[in-house]
This record gives C-alpha cells, sequence and structure tokens, in this order.
C-alpha cells in the first residue's frame, strides 16, 4: 500500500528524469544518455551515466526507500537530500527498476519489481547474477550506472500506435525542460563540471532563460543575502523588448509564453527548481513579463526553502520575502520601461504628433492633433461649415480606437501587430503639406527636413520620403 501512495507524490516524467540525472550529477558524471526504446513490445527508459558507479552494498543502500537522513549535511555539490528519490521518481513512471552499477571493475545489479512486491507482501529487493537479459547492459563504461524503467504503465497508456506516438512526444518535452532545468550543467560555468546530456544520440542544449549573451538584456547587479552562514545570490534580468530580438523572441517565450514565464527562477545547486512565480508577492503583469529574477541556493538551507521530494517547488524564508519584494519593485520598473519608452515616444518625443497623448487625473486618453500640419492644411480649405463636420470626423476616429482587441493582440503576439501600410501617393502628399506647412510658421528647408526625420510616419518611411523633400528642397533653392 505504501508503495503504491509513493507513486503518485505528483512527479511529471520531467520532474522524474530530472530526480534520476540529479544522483548521476552528484556521482560525477560528465556525459549522461536518455536511452529511449518506444517500438518494442515491451517499452522502456533507461538513464546511462559514467559516473562514480556503485559498489554492491551501496547499491543495497540506494535502492532502500529513506536510504538517508534527510537532517544531514550533505557535501555542497550534492543535489539530493531526501534518500528518496531513485525511487520515488521511478516508480512514478514504472513497475519495475533496474539499477545496474558498476565500480572498480565490479558489476552489480538490484531490482524492484512492485508486482512481486505486491504478489509476496515483502520489501524484497532482487539481486541478479546474470546480466545478460538487461538491456543497455554493454554501454556501461569502466565505471558509471544504468538505471532503467521497464513496465511504463503510467507512460505508455495501451498498446495502439497513438499511445507510441505519444511516449515519444513525452519523451520529447521531457527533454526540452530538462534543457531549462539543466542549463548552467550543459553550457558549463564557473564552480560546477559541465555534463553532455544526450537523448538517443542526439545532444540537448542549454536553454538560458535569461538569454543573457544577448547585448539588449539588461542584467542587474548580483545581491546576496546572507542567513546562519549561508549566502543566497540575487541577480536580476530583463529580456530584449521582441523589436531587439525579433528573431528569437519566440524561443524566449518557452512555451507558456512571457507573461507566465516572468518570475523568479530558484536554483539549487545551479540545478532549476522551480520558476515563472512571484511566490504571492506580486501578480504576473503584462508590463513585468520581461522581468526573470535569478535566485541562487545552495543545499544547506533546504528546510528554509521548504524543498519537497520531487525538487519541483520552494518557498523563500519569511527574512528573504521582504527583499524579494522590493526586488520586484525595482525590476517592474525596468521592465515596465522597455514598453513604456517606445509608448513616449510615440506621444511626445515628436514635435509634429499625429496623436496626442492626454492625461488627465488617473484618465489617459488618445486623440488626433487638429493641429498637425496635415489636418490644419485641410481644414483650412474646407469651407466654415464643414470644418466643423470635419473635426467630427477626427473624433469619431480617435474616439473608437478599439482598444481591447489591441491591448489582447500587442500582448499575445507584439511581433505581429503593426500599423497599416502607408501608400506611396498619400506619403507623398502629407510631405508636401507638413514641409509647406512648416515653411510657412518661418522655419528653414534644413531644419524642417530634420523635425520630420524624427517624426512618425516619415522616419519608418524615410528613403520614400527623403527623395520627396530632396525634390522639394531643390524646388525652394530654385525660387
Ligand atoms: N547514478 C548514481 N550513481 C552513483 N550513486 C547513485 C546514483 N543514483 C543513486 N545513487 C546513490 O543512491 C543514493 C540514493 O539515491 P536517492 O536519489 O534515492 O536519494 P538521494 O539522492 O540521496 O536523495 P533525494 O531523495 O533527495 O534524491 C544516493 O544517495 C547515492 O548514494
Ligand atoms: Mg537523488
Amino acid at each position: 500500500m505504501l508503495i503504491e501512495s509513493m507513486r503518485d507524490i505528483g512527479y511529471s516524467l520531467e520532474t522524474a528524469l530530472a530526480d534520476i540525472i540529479d544522483n548521476s550529477i552528484t556521482a560525477k558524471a560528465r556525459c549522461i544518455r536518455l536511452l529511449a526504446d518506444t517500438t518494442s513490445p515491451d517499452p522502456s527508459l533507461a538513464i546511462l551515466d559514467d559516473g562514480e558507479g556503485m559498489t554492491e552494498d551501496k547499491l543495497l543502500a540506494a535502492m532502500r526507500p529513506g536510504s538517508r537522513n534527510p537532517l544531514e549535511t550533505r557535501e555542497q555539490d550534492d543535489l539530493g537530500r531526501f534518500g528518496l528519490g531513485l525511487k520515488t521518481a521511478s516508480f512514478s513512471q514504472c513497475r519495475m527498476l533496474t539499477v545496474a552499477s558498476r565500480r572498480d571493475g565490479i558489476t552489480c545489479c538490484a531490482r524492484w519489481n512492485l508486482d512481486e512486491v505486491a504478489r509476496t507482501n515483502q520489501w524484497l529487493v532482487e539481486f541478479l547474477d546474470d546480466f545478460t537479459q538487461i538491456p543497455w547492459i554493454d554501454e556501461l563504461g569502466s565505471s558509471g550506472t544504468l538505471v532503467i524503467w521497464e513496465a511504463l504503465d503510467r507512460l505508455v497508456e495501451g498498446d495502439g500506435s497513438d499511445a507510441r506516438s505519444a511516449f515519444v512526444s513525452r519523451i520529447d518535452d521531457a527533454a526540452e525542460h530538462l534543457e531549462l532545468v539543466f542549463h548552467r550543467y550543459l553550457a558549463g560555468e564557473r564552480g560546477i563540471s559541465k555534463v553532455a546530456l544526450f537523448l538517443n544520440g542526439r545532444q540537448l542544449e542549454p536553454f538560458d532563460p535569461f538569454h543573457s549573451s544577448h547585448p539588449a538584456t539588461q542584467a542587474g547587479p548580483v545581491e546576496k543575502i546572507k542567513s546562519g552562514g549561508q549566502e543566497v545570490e540575487i541577480q536580476t534580468f530583463t529580456l530584449p523588448h521582441h523589436k531587439k530580438d525579433p528573431v528569437e523572441w519566440e524561443r524566449y517565450a518557452g512555451k507558456a509564453g512571457y507573461l507566465k514565464n516572468q518570475g523568479f527562477y530558484v536554483y539549487r545547486g545551479k540545478r532549476l527548481i522551480i520558476h515563472g512565480t512571484w511566490f504571492g508577492l506580486a501578480r504576473q503583469k503584462e508590463l513585468t513579463k520581461l522581468a526573470r529574477v535569478r535566485i541562487d541556493m545552495p543545499n544547506g538551507m533546504d528546510a528554509d526553502w521548504k524543498i519537497d521530494v520531487k525538487k519541483a517547488s520552494a518557498q523563500p524564508p519569511y527574512h528573504v520575502r521582504e527583499r524579494l519584494r522590493r526586488i520586484i519593485e525595482t525590476i517592474g520598473a525596468t521592465s515596465r520601461r522597455v514598453y513604456t519608452a517606445r509608448g513616449r515616444r510615440l506621444a511626445s518625443d515628436s514635435r509634429l504628433p499625429v496623436w496626442q497623448r492626454m492625461q488627465s487625473g488617473n484618465e489617459i486618453s488618445y486623440c488626433l492633433n487638429p493641429e498637425h500640419p496635415v489636418f490644419a492644411d485641410f481644414a483650412g480649405r474646407l469651407p466654415d461649415d464643414l470644418k466643423t463636420d470635419f473635426m467630427r470626423v477626427l473624433e469619431m476616429a480617435a474616439t473608437s480606437i478599439p482598444i481591447d482587441a489591441l491591448f489582447a493582440d500587442i500582448s499575445a503576439n507584439p511581433e505581429q501587430v503593426s500599423g497599416s501600410e502607408m501608400a506611396d501617393d498619400t506619403l507623398v502628399h502629407i510631405v508636401a503639406t507638413t514641409f509647406a506647412a512648416l515653411r510657412a510658421s518661418g522655419i528653414d528647408p534644413e531644419d524642417a527636413m530634420q523635425m520630420m526625420r524624427a517624426t512618425e510616419p516619415f522616419r519608418e518611411n524615410w528613403s520614400v520620403v527623403s527623395d520627396e523633400l530632396n525634390r522639394l528642397l531643390e524646388r525652394c533653392s530654385d525660387e
């Protein structure tokens, strides 16, 4: 009964695999291979490493649920805590767990078969002498460990081809997640040894959620919070605006998208535990969606941070929460600036705004600027009775901007939202009218050109606009 309940403590395939990979990293493996047999009648999945391996005594201890005391202090680079992971992670996915290990040239192999445990009602782990039937056993190197999951009742549901392809895609999804969880090990950095991770021969690539190599990513300073002789390190990142990174924008959004992936990324021993949450200290808002904060904690603070058996959740201790709250406020401001800086330019930077942004009290509204030379010129050529009508037309257009739809589109797919293209003859007309109006107000031609260069829609269409302006300038000098 206990073992059946243990199967349901909430692992997913990726958290289960990550728990097994933790063990390999702790055993100083440099190369870890996920081996999946998705085609045979009895599909199986294995994790093979080239780490230190285990002696028979150690393997026996390792197979025991609760093999070590969670209160014990562990080596700094030990990713384990509870003495449970190997068993709980495996049983969450399979009914038969076989572990073969080689150390000092000696190979040993042990197996938990849940059907046997249920049948005999005894906690009997089996030690095998004949290794010939063990899949992938020939792949073990001079030292290392091979963890094999068979009887995958949770992973392969049914015999049909649909069940098989679902199995394959679950493994692929899990692999993608592992590229995030272990990205620092896959990329290598100071203080840890680089690890290569393969899925059936395909090498997995690190996925750095902070996009820290991009020049437009804004990284804050590293902050340290000390408590009880231990140190937590925090660094904030604001990812590039999509205009600065159109090529990779989608990739860095992650599956859940920027909005859901904003927040803290907590690493324990440089391995990601939890991400995309503000721990209830702030809401995940559109304006802070580019903010991601890296928190590095050592394994000695597991109890303070309430690390769970699956290594998939954590809660910051009380004394850290206040500091985190203040960090959210500052990073919120940076992330917001990436967006509002663009908004502001449209509204006020230009000296010839088509649109005006009006703020009164808490209300912000946008209206068309009747003094824009193109509007003013047109209104000036209308008889008085039509002037009022024209102003009403402008007002109607401005007050019916589909704000909600725009906001929804921009938040979902900002890169797909753009202004409509302007026809060349319209542009030429606007250039001529604006230029004439500026000249009429006493601005000399060169200055008028510079003003227009800084203003939309001229800036965006500058090659057409500058040709037209040069023609107009020539005409000025002829006169
Ligand atoms: N790939 C491996 N190579 C060498 N030793 C291993 C390997 N996997 C497991 N072990 C040994 O088995 C023990 C039990 O592993 P298990 O994952 O169950 O617990 P843990 O890693 O100590 O703690 P946690 O429950 O937090 O993962 C480990 O402490 C380690 O000594
Ligand atoms: Mg472990």
